[in-house]
């Protein structure tokens, strides 16, 4: 079933461009609800990637030949789009594996004393969390009984040894966005830099990083409709060029004699080694198309459907919703919540949506240990939508959920 463009899905038309969308399970066309985890690729990604392959192969800024002129091209003009998507500049990104890669660049790059704090939210995806817990103090905001970060904390959590403010722009886990431009706020009125995790937003808002004036956003291909293994960092010139560097090799210096070496300036002096070029470039047309769909009107899609799905959950018995409580408005098209039925696991269920009504959902942790802890959670079922969806597939898994709800 594919369902029809009409007036609650303007974006309907992009599903054309999606081949994954076309897949089976069992016979059964799917519903691909999982893009928070990864999302399906538009075939202009997918021909970006293979195009590399098979007409561009050349390695970039080392050949002298044709064809590592126009890898090199490629790669930068993905450099350049990436930078018009978040209104940066391209001096201003590095691309990175994932947003992982780049919050540990920075953790590392900071150069951390003993003692050190890093000020963050209990819920933070653990690559948010993990790498400044193992570099600095983390400091955690705490959470209400829903799930929701005490945001309005953060004052009271910023000392003297405060280094810096890490927050995920939309938690993975509850959808909700944060206040990113009070605790940004709070951060510059100490002098004090903050990086942002977009890793979730990215797919479902406009991000403009001077606006924002955010110190550090992070960022990854494969939610972004690109490519797994291709992330981005980005930094303010001055912060990133302060950073100590993270990884060394080729591509990254300048000069290397006997007695030392010279690195490049950002950000090529962050890129030691081969970077992930075929990646780059298929991030590079996935940013493209988003932007040709007008990022407010994937954010008005991302809220209504969001919306919808929120407030069917809250009709179906035995369902509780992570941060259920968080206002409409500051959703994304996401969803976290246990079904209690027949005695089911969380992650059994999110597998009976697969198999049973070729519903594809996360079922576990979501990289949230703690938010479950807290919440006494033995694992939750996530909802995520993208683009393509439409308010027929939320109809679809509610309704398969209603039906669960009844064993
Ligand atoms: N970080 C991804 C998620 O939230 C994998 O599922």
């Amino acid at each position: 079933m594919t369902p029809a463009p009409g007036a609650l899905d303007p974006l309907a038309h992009t599903r054309a461009d999606f081949p994954l969308l076309e897949r089976t399970v069992d016979g059964r066309p799917i519903v691909y609800l999982d893009s928070a985890s990864t999302a399906p690729k538009p075939r202009c990604v997918i021909d970006a990637v293979v195009g590399m392959y098979s007409r561009h192969t050349a390695n970039v800024h080392r050949g002298v030949h044709v064809l590592s002129e126009e890898a090199t091209e490629a790669f930068e003009g993905a450099r350049a789009e990436v930078a018009s998507f978040l209104n940066a500049s391209p001096a201003e990104i590095v691309f990175t594996r994932n947003s992982t890669e780049g919050i540990n660049l920075v953790a590392h790059g900071l150069g951390f004393a003993p003692g050190d704090e890093v000020v963050l939210t209990a819920l933070e995806h653990h690559s948010n969390f993990l790498p400044w817990r193992m570099a600095a103090r983390a400091v955690p905001v705490g959470l209400d009984d829903d799930g929701m970060p005490r945001y309005d904390e953060v004052e009271r959590l910023l000392s003297p040894r405060t280094r810096l403010l890490a927050l995920a722009q939309v938690s993975n886990t509850t959808g909700v966005v944060a206040p990113v431009e009070q605790w940004i706020a709070a951060a510059h009125a100490r002098g004090l830099p903050v990086l942002v995790d977009a890793a979730q937003s990215a797919s479902h808002l406009p991000i403009d990083v001077r606006a924002l004036d955010c110190d550090f956003l992070v960022l990854s291909g494969h939610k972004l409709l690109g490519p797994s293994g291709v992330g981005v960092l980005y930094g303010k010139r001055d912060r990133l060029a302060q950073l100590a560097l993270y990884q060394t090799g080729g591509g990254m210096v300048r000069h290397h004699g006997d007695d030392g070496f010279t690195p490049h300036d950002v950000p090529q002096r962050f890129e030691a080694g081969t970077p992930n070029i075929e990646g780059a470039v298929g991030l590079g047309a996935a940013l493209s198309y988003l932007r040709g769909l007008a990022m407010d009107a994937v954010r008005a899609h991302s809220l209504a459907l969001g919306r919808r799905l929120i407030e069917g959950l809250r009709e179906i018995p035995g369902v509780r919703i992570v941060a259920g409580s968080a206002p409409l408005e500051r959703r994304i098209g996401l969803a976290t919540f246990t079904l209690e039925a027949a005695g089911l696991s969380q992650e059994s269920l999110a597998r009976v949506l697969c198999d049973r009504y070729q519903i594809i959902a996360s079922g576990g942790y979501h990289c949230a240990h703690i938010l479950h802890d807290r919440m006494k959670l033995a694992g939750t079922v996530r909802i995520s939508t993208h683009v393509f969806n439409t308010h027929a597939e939320i109809e679809r898994a509610l309704a398969a959920l209603r039906e669960i709800a009844a064993w």
